[in-house]
């Protein structure tokens, strides 16, 4: 692997969308090579589990939910995200793994062990190497957000338990996460983050 891969991560609400935009037209400017992608989707197999996976008329079972966003995202690594970083591309994506051990590992109490475990096959090395965690309270985060799709829907509990196991994710692996306040304006958000990408990576004009 000789690109880099950077997911952004957090609760409903937190801007990751709007960040992971910024951060792919900044590193684009500079001449790098970039790959934006969302999970759960980002190829056409990975559209149609998201259907599934977000109608808010849907019925998934909690493991059924969570081997299809781990098929979807084994799709994504194995036709994008794996081939981007072996040609030396960075790849910015919205949410990662790490979202599938927050929200079914936590959210939905299947154990993040178990989640990590059933993820990792279709991985392989194709592993976030920066997660950068938006970090904001439940009830802030909620009041946010748009539309609420299936999981998005799920109550104040729900989105608090995922908030405590990504704060545990990111205590367990301080070399991979970088926390950042999502509570403040975008502006700030975005000066946070930008820091704690050039922070890890010298990023020339030339990429
Ligand atoms: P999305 O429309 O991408 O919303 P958001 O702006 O919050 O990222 O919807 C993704 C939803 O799916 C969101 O509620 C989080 C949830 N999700 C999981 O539960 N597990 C996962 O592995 C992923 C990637 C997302």
């Amino acid at each position: 692997m000789t690109g880099h891969y950077i997911a952004l991560e957090g609760i409903e609400g937190t801007g990751k969308s709007t960040i992971a935009a910024r951060l792919a037209g900044h590193l684009e400017q500079r001449g790098i090579d970039v790959l934006r992608v969302r999970e759960p989707g980002g190829t056409a197999t990975g559209e149609r589990i998201r259907h599934v996976l977000l109608d808010p008329g849907g019925l998934v079972a909690p493991w059924s939910e969570a081997l299809l966003f781990a098929a979807a995202r084994a799709q994504l690594a194995a036709e994008l995200v794996g081939p981007a970083l072996r040609s030396g591309k960075w790849v910015v994506s919205d949410r990662s793994v790490y979202s599938s051990l927050a929200y079914q590992g936590g959210g939905r109490g299947l154990g993040v062990t178990e989640v990590r475990r059933v993820n990792a096959p279709g991985l392989g090395e194709v592993w976030p190497e920066m997660v950068v965690l938006l970090r904001l309270d439940a009830v802030t985060g909620l009041a946010r957000q748009h539309d609420a799709d299936r999981i998005g829907g799920e109550g104040i509990d729900f989105q608090t338990t995922v908030g405590e196991v990504f704060d545990d994710l990111a205590a367990a692996e301080p070399g991979r996460f970088v926390v950042v306040d999502a509570s403040k304006a975008i502006e700030t958000v975005w000066a946070a983050v930008l820091q704690q990408v050039e922070k890890r990576w010298v990023i020339s004009s030339t990429g």
